[in-house]
């Protein structure tokens, strides 16, 4: 009998590996998805609390008062910038708006999964450039690029492995790419990072035709709930990807507390600066119970376990879930010997330590 059939794309997908936390909570420790260490700013949640009021209107249409804050904030141009359901919402949306069925779409190896999801989506091949050290290679991803190529994707610093391409060669990149290649800088964690040689993506966005810069609040500003994600770029590819986001994507009570949490800057610093001292304390103390951890410069660390050994990544994550600690396992990413670990408090981190201690430690 006929059924309907999906796009040839879309069954080439490999679903999101979430984390396996339970959202009804029920663990004790909960570090799988790269979330702030702290909760979002009471003023967040107050303005989030007042929303309720007036729950039977629609929201602004295109998120208006929330790109107005933005700009505000970083010094930006409200006309350039779109929200969305979440910042991964933004990348469907360019994946949409500039690739189809025989065009590729570059990113680098152990880039963010959605890349890979949002190409095939769209019909159009994911191509995945080879790293260095774990770090996307300016060079690999400039030579993945060819005449079916129309978008290059970046996070930076990168989900999962931390690492972070510098601002000169983030500009090498641009460089190197043909016009009609659209550059997506995937600044989710840009708020942790505190190197002097990074950029976000602000000033090629500024500079170029063909670069778009996106955000979240799910990470620094602790909103993931809520969804909410933005982009800066072009007011041209701006308008673009407008013509194609579903109208009121972003909820009342999420904008209103995206606004109140931009306001909030004491609190945004207080969760860098908690990163700033927690993240390399705890990559120290890991590293001295004689694991590997990637440098990072973002809310997470990726630690190594010995693949040919009974204390191997599968193993650890059990364990450490047995604990009621969870973590992430980025066999996903073709990482199958290393497990995500991100910065929880201060107290979590040293329960996650003690954890890790006793696995190394017990008999098998
Ligand atoms: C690099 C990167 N980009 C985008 C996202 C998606 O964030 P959002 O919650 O805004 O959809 C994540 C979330 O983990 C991420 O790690």
């Amino acid at each position: 009998m006929a059924r309907p059939q999906a796009k040839e794309g879309v069954l080439r997908v490999t679903p999101y590996a979430g984390s396996e936390a339970k959202a009804e909570g029920g663990q004790l420790i909960n570090i799988s998805s790269n979330e702030s260490a702290f909760g979002a700013s009471a003023r967040a949640a107050n303005a989030y609390a007042e929303a309720v009021a007036n729950l039977r209107r629609y929201p602004e249409i295109d998120a208006r008062s929330l790109r107005q804050a933005l700009a505000a904030h970083y010094g930006l141009e409200a006309e350039r910038i779109i929200c969305g359901t979440g910042s991964d919402q933004i990348i469907d949306l360019i994946a949409l708006a500039y690739a189809g069925v025989g065009d590729e779409v570059v990113y680098s190896a152990h880039g963010f999964q959605m890349y890979p999801i949002a190409a095939h989506a769209v019909g159009a091949m994911p191509v995945a450039a080879p790293e260095t050290d774990l770090t996307a290679d300016v060079d690999a991803l400039l030579g993945a690029v060819n005449e079916r190529t129309r978008i290059v994707f970046v996070a930076n610093p990168n989900n999962p492995t931390g690492t972070l391409v510098d601002a000169a060669d983030l500009a090498r990149l641009h460089a190197g790419l043909p016009g009609n290649v659209l550059l997506v800088i995937d600044a989710a964690y840009a708020e942790y990072v505190t190197r002097t040689d990074y950029e976000p993506g602000v000033e090629l966005v500024r500079t170029h035709d063909n670069v778009v810069m996106t955000r979240t609040f799910s990470k620094i500003y602790a909103l993931a709930a809520l969804r909410v994600g933005w982009a800066y770029g072009p007011q041209e590819i701006i308008g673009i990807l407008d013509r194609i986001r579903p109208p009121f994507n972003v909820s009342a009570p999420a904008i209103a507390a995206a606004i109140a949490a931009l306001g909030d800057r004491d609190h945004t610093e207080r969760a860098r600066r908690h990163n700033d001292e927690v993240l390399p304390w705890f990559s120290d103390q890991v590293r001295a119970l004689g694991l590997e951890v990637n440098p990072s410069a973002a809310n997470f660390v990726i630690v190594r376990f010995d693949p040919e050994t009974p204390k191997n990544a599968e193993a650890a994550y059990q364990y450490l879930f047995g604990k009621g600690i969870v973590t992430r396992r980025v066999g996903g990413y073709g990482l199958p010997d290393w497990v995500r670990l991100s910065i929880g408090t201060r107290e979590e981190m040293t329960a996650v330590l003690a954890a890790l201690k006793e696995f190394l430690e017990k008999n098998d």
